[in-house]
């Protein structure tokens, strides 16, 4: 398939002017399998009865309690060894970065002037590489952290890795402090991509805190993550819940599907006056056609773009 020109996100405040132009859109079910992907598909009746029962299931079979604290107690151990058995194998191009967040790559622009960009859950930092490969300003300072030291380690031993225009660091995005290099108030974006997930909830308050922190005023945050039901969600098995939409994958790493309005009550609504206006709080929903074995995958993914008041 082509590669994709326009953004699939539709934002659920706005749907009537987000822009479906570009997309591929499903119009009539017999030619589902004609295509590897369609844009915004509905689902249809068999699909949410499926979403339904699998999370019933998922209520009545958590993981036993007596095993919950461990995926509590040191979480960034379950990152350390998924990133030891994975290296570099984890580096994905990503062409819809920049389709999905321009705003990220102007600060690479030759007379964007001094930028600041901080990549948090950086992995082996997906965003930061493709963003500093392609500056032309010499002003772009980009930092990545995780709190995997390995994950840290993949970043640096990275070939491209410049310490003249970045930094990665072991960092916790739920830490009681800041990372000592980050003054407050001196970040233009920060970037989480499939980070916040990682969190239990009880931990998402501070996580905000944070960023709202080290961001300033009119600084934005760039934010991609797992939608409710999404495919990854629905094909849990049994005992992997540790409370609701929050689950442990086999290899023992967390995760949560969240919704646009949890996000809009976030970023949004939690404290008065708010933290941030919410620029975009987009759905992306996918289908995802294996043709030969006739297997119809729905994603869900979750965009948002919160600016900091
Ligand atoms: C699904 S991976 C995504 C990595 C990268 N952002 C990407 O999109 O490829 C989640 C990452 O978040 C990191 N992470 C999870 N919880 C974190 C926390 N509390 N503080 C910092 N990093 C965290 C993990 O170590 C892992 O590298």
């Amino acid at each position: 398939m082509d590669k994709k020109t326009t953004s699939s996100a539709i934002d659920v405040n706005d749907v009537e002017n987000s822009t479906t132009f570009g997309s591929r859109l499903l119009k009539s079910e017999e030619t589902v399998f004609n295509h590897n992907a369609w844009d915004h598909v509905e689902w249809d009746e068999e699909q949410e009865k499926y979403a339904q029962d699998q999370i019933q299931k998922h209520l009545n079979n958590p993981v036993p309690e007596e095993d919950q604290e461990q995926y509590y107690d040191k979480p960034a151990e379950y990152w350390n060894t998924f990133y030891t058995k994975n290296e570099n194998r984890f580096f994905k191009d990503r062409h819809w970065l920049k389709l999905e967040f321009p705003e990220l790559f102007e600060t690479a622009n030759a007379d964007a002037g001094k930028k600041r960009v901080f990549e948090v859950g950086c992995g082996a930092g997906n965003t930061m590489f493709p963003l500093l490969e392609q500056s032309q300003n010499p002003d772009l300072y980009v930092y990545a952290a995780d709190f995997s030291s390995t994950a840290v380690q993949v970043v640096q031993s990275n070939p491209d890795y410049d310490t003249t225009r970045s930094n990665a660091f072991v960092w916790d995005l739920a830490s009681k402090d800041l990372p000592e290099m980050i003054e407050p108030g001196s970040l233009d974006i920060i970037v989480m991509i499939f980070v916040f997930s990682a969190l239990a909830p009880e931990q998402w308050d501070q996580a905000i805190k944070n960023i709202h922190l080290m961001l300033k005023p009119g600084g934005l945050v760039l934010f991609r993550d797992y939608g409710r039901h999404d495919l990854a969600q629905l094909r849990f098995k049994e005992k992997r819940l540790l409370k609701e939409n929050f689950y442990i994958r086999g290899d023992g790493t967390r995760v949560y599907f969240f919704t646009p309005q949890e996000l809009d009550n976030l970023f949004a609504q939690s404290s008065q006056p708010p933290l941030f206006k919410i620029e975009q709080n987009a759905v992306d929903r996918r289908l995802l056609v294996n043709r030969s074995r006739k297997l119809k995958m729905y994603r869900v993914w979750l965009q948002g773009k919160f600016r900091k008041l």
